[in-house]
């Protein structure tokens, strides 16, 4: 299939090698900025443009990764009349593709994705189409790039997005808060990436809630006053720690709260 990818990013360069890996021949890469445009399409082999106009109208496929703030204005921009556009976004709606063609949807990688990564494992597939058409087609193209495809409407898509921002961007933020508490009082954040690594796998075979540890679920009173002692100089760290407490409690008896 011939594929225009629309952005260079980090979701154009890691799909975009993917769909070429899989086969498909990448016809011209877009970006505003030339440079970051003739960056990708070097490794794509293919070319690079910065002119909205000058994308090609032969496209089969365009991938559009651009943005989410942009993917929703792009009918400003862009608009084709034929082939297939699907946007990669996990928190906009199918729609907002509306006017920019006939066909259209969603392709919706739920990866963490980065451009210097070079492989990843098998990055889960988010779906939709406008018509059952589009969704037939959308299918078959990402069956090329994942083994795990599944259909996804606007509303699922969203679920999902909230649940991965908890997982995952808020999860980072805790490990970035915590070096920084390591930091300041001198000691190693590397000494804890084994128990990152040992909680993350533990859910690859638990729920989630079977492998809860620490002093709050312990019902630990004590210990957490001391935490909380230590933590009264990084507000944003002694607020988390009582939220989560609090919410770890939810299903203690209440002797044990805080
Ligand atoms: N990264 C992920 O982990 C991930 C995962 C799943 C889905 N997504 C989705 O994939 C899409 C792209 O995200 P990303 O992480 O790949 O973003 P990114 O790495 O920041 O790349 C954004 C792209 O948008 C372009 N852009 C930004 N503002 C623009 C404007 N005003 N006009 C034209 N182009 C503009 C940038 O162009 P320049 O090169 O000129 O800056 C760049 O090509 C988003 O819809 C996002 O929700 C991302």
């Amino acid at each position: 299939m011939r594929v225009v990818v629309i952005g260079a990013g980090n979701t154009a360069a890691v799909l975009g090698r993917l769909i070429k890996d899989a086969g498909h021949e990448i016809i011209q890469v877009f970006s505003r900025e030339l440079f970051n445009a003739e960056d990708l399409a070097e490794q794509l082999k293919c070319r690079a443009v910065n002119d909205w106009e000058k994308i090609s109208h032969d496209g089969q496929l365009y991938l559009v990764a651009l943005s989410d703030r942009v993917v929703a204005d792009l009918d400003k921009y862009w608009s084709t009349k034929q082939g297939m556009v699907v946007h990669t976004a996990g928190g906009l709606s199918k729609h907002v593709l509306k006017g920019v063609a006939k066909n259209y949807g969603v392709l919706y990688p739920l990866q963490s994705l980065r451009k210097e990564k070079a492989v990843y494992e098998a990055i889960p597939l988010l779906i939709d189409g406008n018509t059952e058409d589009d969704l037939a087609f959308i299918a078959d193209f990402a069956g090329f790039i994942s083994t795990t495809v599944r259909q996804a409407d606007d509303a699922y898509r969203m679920h999902l997005h909230v649940a991965a921002v908890f997982v995952n961007n808020f999860t980072n933020h805790l490990y970035t808060l915590a070096e920084q508490y390591c930091v300041n009082t001198g000691v190693s954040f590397n000494l804890l990436k084994p128990l990152i690594v040992e909680t993350a796998e533990r859910i690859l075979e638990f729920e989630p809630s079977m492998v809860q540890t620490g002093p709050a679920i312990r019902g630990d009173v004590s210990t957490m006053e001391k935490h909380l002692e230590l933590l009264q100089e990084y507000p944003p760290l002694f607020d988390f720690y009582r939220l989560f407490s609090k919410s770890l409690q939810a299903s203690l008896k209440p002797a044990f709260q805080l």
